[in-house]
């Protein structure tokens, strides 16, 4: 493994995976200083808002990060594909300074109208992230550890999320002076990025399949793989460009009519909900609320202890994905954060006559976090990368990133409604949910460990050529049940 990590690969991966970071960092960072920031003078006129106002204004700052997400990442494919992979990541990051400093300025302003449209900018730059960064990442690893660097976008999106949990602390940047700071700092990473990209070479498979540039394409691999005999990874992708020169151009409506790709994206939007759906969210923007109702003493350490686990077991998942395989451990996930849903339901009613259940609800909530990340938390992101080959991949990642933020957004805007209505029912909700994936992804998901672009995308089709990539794969047999026509034998 570690020759095939080489500096420049380590280097490429890690600056793409800030944008990651910083995803991370503004969906945690609005959780606990809501009280602070939301002030009832945060605007130049005399009169305060009244705090019926100032909550719909906060979930609307909340919930607008979502629909930027959804408007920005509908546009990656063609933004990656005019300006490349990695001039786009550069692109974006104008979207985080002018939403950072939207954010942080908004105090000084006094204008909460400055805040919501910071809100609405960053989700844009963090709607282009989770398309341009699993792809990037995808299109650049090895083949054997694909999964494992795919995870690494995830793994930074956690640790964004539990270091603005704990900058976020009223002791450190959560107050009513310094919160512009906590909402600012965002850009940080960004300039790091930005001095660092120039160093990362663009991605050879877009190099070469996209823009034919042979020449350009074996020098980026040349530096990526640290060999200077790159000709078997260069037949690899001439294989792949053959097959592309003989299809239509993929269109995002050409993914929905082409019998090869229907199933491929079916496949990406499920599991994009299946994330999405689980109810994850509804722990991370709501935890404090959440574990105030079970019980539990100091729900804002709570908070940080789930953010901590959640690190924790995207670790575990990075070390499995390459051996278990991504099929597993997405199935071993979702039946994970069912039953532990389950038990946190039981827990929560019976909370009022058994006060120790608080403890209970409080681990199955650590153990619903645990489980999301072992599986339904990273592999969605680059699962699409997978399985599309390199002429529709940018519109297939377009079409499940934005399928992603819909959910995102409708749990972030109804689940606190829905709360309302079921009170500790309400995770029964998402266990129903999870059951129904579970099933989907037991019938309908292939394994793609170990297997190159080529011959994943050749079990979705209906070629006899294709039967014999498929046969010659190493890892075959777990291909075997999905039939040449991608229905099960
Ligand atoms: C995934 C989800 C994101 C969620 C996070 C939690 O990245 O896309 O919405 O907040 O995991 O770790």
């Amino acid at each position: 493994i570690t020759d095939l990590i080489t500096g420049t690969l380590a280097l490429s991966v890690f600056t793409a995976v800030l944008g990651s970071l910083q995803f991370g960092y503004n969906i945690g960072v609005i959780n606990a200083p809501q009280k602070v920031i939301f002030h009832p003078y945060l605007n130049q006129y005399s009169e305060p808002i009244p705090p019926q106002t100032l909550t719909s204004l906060w979930s609307l700052s909340v919930a607008i990060f979502s629909i930027g997400g959804m408007v920005s990442s509908f546009s990656v494919g063609i933004l990656s594909e005019y300006f490349g992979r990695r001039k786009a990541m550069l692109i974006n990051n104008v979207l985080a300074f002018i939403g950072g400093g939207l954010m942080g300025m908004s105090k000084i302003s006094r204008s909460f109208e400055m805040m919501i449209l910071g809100r609405f900018t960053i989700g844009a730059y963090c709607g282009l992230v989770s398309g341009l960064v699993p792809m990037y990442v995808g299109e650049i690893a090895p083949t054997t550890l694909r999964g494992a660097l795919g995870t690494l976008h995830q793994l930074a999106i956690v640790t964004g999320i539990l270091m603005a949990q704990i900058l976020g602390l009223e002791s450190l940047l959560g107050s009513e002076q310094l919160w512009p700071v906590l909402l600012g700092v965002t850009v940080l990473p960004t300039v790091l990025q930005m001095t660092l990209l120039p160093f990362c070479p663009e991605s050879p498979r877009f190099l070469y399949i996209i823009r034919c540039q042979e020449h350009h394409a074996k020098s980026a691999l040349r530096r990526l793989t640290g060999r200077l005999e790159v000709s078997e990874d260069l037949a690899e992708m001439k294989e792949e460009k053959r097959k592309m020169d003989m299809e239509r151009k993929a269109s995002i409506a050409e993914l929905f009519r082409s019998p090869m790709y229907q199933q491929p994206i079916i496949i990406s939007i499920l599991l994009q909900l299946s994330q999405q759906l689980s109810g994850i969210n509804a722990i991370f923007y709501y935890s404090t609320d959440i574990f105030k109702k079970a019980g539990v003493e100091n729900p804002v350490y709570a908070t940080i202890g789930a953010g901590a686990v959640n690190c924790a077991f995207t670790i575990v998942s990075l070390f499995l994905v390459e051996r278990m395989g991504r099929r597993t451990l997405h199935m071993l996930g979702l039946a994970g954060m069912c039953i532990c849903a389950i038990i946190m339901t039981t827990a929560l009613t019976l909370l009022e006559t058994v006060p120790s259940m608080s403890y209970l609800s409080m681990m199955a909530i650590f153990g619903f976090v645990a489980f999301f990340e072992v599986g339904p938390g990273p592999i969605p992101w680059f699962f699409v990368a997978e399985l599309f080959s390199q002429g529709p991949r940018p519109a297939a990642m377009a079409v499940a990133g934005c399928s992603n933020w819909t959910a995102n957004f409708l749990i972030g805007m109804g689940f606190q409604y829905v709360a309302n209505l079921c009170g500790p029912y309400v995770f029964l909700i998402f266990a129903l949910l999870l059951l129904l994936f579970l099933v989907f992804t037991f019938f309908r998901v292939p394994e793609t460990r170990g297997k190159t672009f080529d011959q994943i995308s050749a079990t979705f089709h209906n070629h006899p050529q294709n039967m014999m990539d498929m046969d010659q794969g190493k890892h075959s047999t777990e291909l075997d049940y999905l039939g040449s026509d991608g229905t099960e034998n």
